[in-house]
């Protein structure tokens, strides 16, 4: 989609389909200065109940003119100060599918509202509402939007266009990839995904380590993981140096499990409202740190990362890790595996330690980690937790502005405590419920003392049902959301 500003009056522009925002509420709308020369028409429209004002209520008009019909999509937002940044997103998107549907490619748009941080949240939901995937199909989708334009308004709109382009090719990178059948992303493809990502920056460095390699570094839980699987695993380690001179690095881990049968703990076909074949998506996390990278290396941020991705398969083999086996981590903590489908933590737990060899201001990490967190949380709010009250603050002021909200769960004693294990040092699984909140305990004992937080995305990854702006239901949820909370550590001076 060619995004772009336009120094004309919305029907000044050549489009297939006009998109005109209408409040509710007193003030004065439709000033001829913007919408010549169907000013008086369309305000005697609005008084008279032909054109709607309430929020998410649309009214579609032709106008005709010397050169033709001009289509006129007019989209209620309801009143201004009911309208949060989500609701512009959702009700942006919406006007975005509509006008699909109406058979509009081409598109101009009057900027909602006078505010910037409004502005990013129309053009995300208008950019991100054009998703599909066809890419196994024979009839590919011909239904997307080719330009989008915005009448000239008095924000300055291209260097939030810029930005917002960048992020939602990311987004969509990483949803072309967690949309990827298991035998079509794997842990090769994902490596291969990172390389591409990455492009020709050189402030990028990225070394792919194998199983064995992973294994010669004491990774003893990634590779009990991945041993049973025939597709060959990979370690991804990305470096992203942006600011040469400053000592403070972040790091990000995404759990990359291409496809998680549960091993030897083999999943049914149906587990609660998961489908086994929903586990493709469970590299949506690995796929997330890539997309982060792609952001913070296209919009050439000024700060040092690392993205960090165990990629594997987990699946049951005669060479599958099994229940009751004891695996030594890098950490050199030692783990008895009750269930082999809490593969997640394990592969986690050797990258998170391998993190702290960069002395990391902090670590984020995120998962499709928990079945419990689907039925704790939900499909709307990510289940938060970590070990720093500074960086949780953050992550939740993070989700308040991209509308990805997160939820910080607790991690008791008493939780921490059923983790104990009669054989090992630690069990992979605890006991009496809490299953999100003791993952997240399990996690924790692998970060050392270096600031963490912990994003567990199984129900906010995909399965997103009536938002516009998440066409396929897959929400990539957290790539949004990681990238703001750069954005605010860099502003504060934590990285
Ligand atoms: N990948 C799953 C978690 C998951 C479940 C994500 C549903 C998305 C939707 C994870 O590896 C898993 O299987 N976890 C187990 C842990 C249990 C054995 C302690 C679970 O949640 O059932
Ligand atoms: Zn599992
Ligand atoms: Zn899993």
């Amino acid at each position: 989609m060619l995004v772009r500003a336009v120094q004309k009056k919305l029907f000044d522009i050549d489009a297939d389909l006009h998109i005109v925002p209408v409040f509710k509420g007193p003030a004065k709308q439709f000033p001829a200065a913007d919408y010549a020369p169907f000013s008086a028409k369309m305000v005697s429209l609005l008084s008279s109940g032909g054109i709607r004002d309430e929020y998410k209520k649309r009214s579609f008009y032709s106008f005709e003119t010397a050169h033709g019909l001009k289509k006129v999509l007019f989209l209620g937002l309801g009143e201004p100060e009911k309208l949060s940044a989500e609701k512009l997103r959702e009700a942006a998107g919406f006007a975005v599918k509509e006008a699909r549907s109406l058979g509009a490619r081409t598109l101009a748009s009057r900027v909602f509202s006078p505010s910037q941080h409004d502005f990013t949240a129309q053009l995300e939901g208008m950019m991100l509402a054009d998703y599909s995937y066809d890419e196994f199909k024979a009839k590919k989708d011909a239904d997307k939007i080719s330009t989008l334009s915005f009448a000239s308004a008095s924000l300055p709109l291209k260097k939030t266009i810029d930005e917002i382009k960048t992020v939602v090719d990311a987004v969509f990178f990483a949803k072309d990839l967690m949309n990827g059948p298991g035998n079509y992303s794997t842990p090769s493809r994902l490596a291969f995904a990172a390389k591409e990502a990455a492009g020709r920056d050189k402030k990028i460095k990225i070394k792919v380590y194998s199983l064995e390699e992973a294994k010669k570094m004491g990774m003893g839980a990634f590779y009990s993981v991945a041993k049973g699987s025939d597709e060959p695993a990979k370690f991804i380690v990305a470096e992203y140096r942006g600011a040469p001179s400053s000592k403070k690095t972040g790091v990000f881990v995404g759990k990359g499990i291409t496809f998680d049968s549960g091993g030897i703990s083999l999943k049914p076909q149906v587990s609660g409202s998961s489908m086994i074949e929903d586990m493709k998506f469970d590299m949506s996390g690995a796929a997330s740190v890539i997309a982060l990278m792609k952001i913070i290396s296209g919009l050439k941020l000024k700060l040092n990362a690392v993205f960090l991705a165990p990629v594997t398969e987990n699946l049951p083999s005669g060479k599958s890790y099994k229940p009751g086996d004891v695996l030594r981590s890098m950490s050199g903590k030692t783990i008895e595996v009750i269930s082999t489908d809490a593969e997640g933590r394990l592969i986690l737990c050797d990258a998170l330690y391998f993190a702290q060899r960069y002395k990391p201001a902090f670590i984020v990490d995120i998962a499709t980690l928990t079945g419990a967190c689907v039925v704790a949380l939900g499909h709307y709010a990510t289940g938060l937790m970590g070990n720093d009250p500074q960086m949780l603050e953050m992550m939740k002021k993070s989700g308040e502005t991209t509308g990805e909200t997160v939820w910080e769960l607790p991690m008791l004693e008493e939780y921490a405590e059923t983790l104990k294990s009669k054989y090992a040092d630690i069990k992979n699984v605890g006991e009496g419920g809490a299953g999100t909140s003791c993952a997240g305990i399990f996690l924790r004992e692998f970060v050392g003392d270096y600031p963490w937080v912990h994003l567990d995305i199984a129900g906010t990854a995909y399965g997103i049902k009536n938002k516009s702006y998440i066409p396929d239901g897959v929400a990539a949820t957290g790539i949004r959301l990681m990238y703001e909370f750069v954005k605010k550590a860099l502003k504060g001076g934590v990285l």
